[in-house]
């Protein structure tokens, strides 16, 4: 069963919007592994986003992913990776189409609302940076 990692950013946590998110992921029928109310430190922020240290807008990702309370989330299912971000939408959300949670909660591409991994190869990275103590116990079991 693939799993996948979801981010809730600051924006969509000061937006009172982590039920209605976490309902529409419930009601695609994947299922919540792992979820936790967090505040990233600088360090987490860049180890998260490090492939994108050269993009300009780097400083402000940084600034905005740190500016309060996320909400991290593992969630499991058939290509769970693709089917979140079906759920989430494209990075734009001028471009998203209203259903997805980014075309229909955001409207600027610097605060769009949620993460999710684009790959299996990220969600298993993302989910070990941020519960390495459930990585690590899924590893050896
Ligand atoms: S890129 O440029 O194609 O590599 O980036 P992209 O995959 O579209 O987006 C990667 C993450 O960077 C965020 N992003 C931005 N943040 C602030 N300002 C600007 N201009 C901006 N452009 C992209 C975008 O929301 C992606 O965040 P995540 O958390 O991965 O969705």
């Amino acid at each position: 069963m693939e799993q996948t990692f979801v981010m809730i950013k600051p924006d969509g946590v000061k937006l009172g919007l982590i039920g209605t998110i976490i309902q529409r992921f419930e009601h695609k029928r994947l299922r919540l592994v792992r979820a936790e109310m967090m505040q990233l430190s600088l360090e987490q922020a860049k180890a998260h986003y490090l492939d994108l240290a050269h993009k300009p807008f780097f400083h402000d990702l940084l600034q905005f992913i740190t500016s309060g309370e996320v909400m991290a989330m593992v969630w499991e299912g058939p290509n769970a990776v693709k089917a979140a971000r079906c759920l989430i939408g494209a990075t734009n959300p001028l471009e998203s189409p209203s259903g997805t949670i980014r075309g229909d909660f955001a409207l600027e591409l610097d605060s769009n609302i949620i993460h999710g991994s684009d790959s299996v190869e990220n969600a298993a990275r993302e989910i070990q940076l941020y519960f390495p103590d459930y990585y690590a116990a899924k590893s050896v079991s």
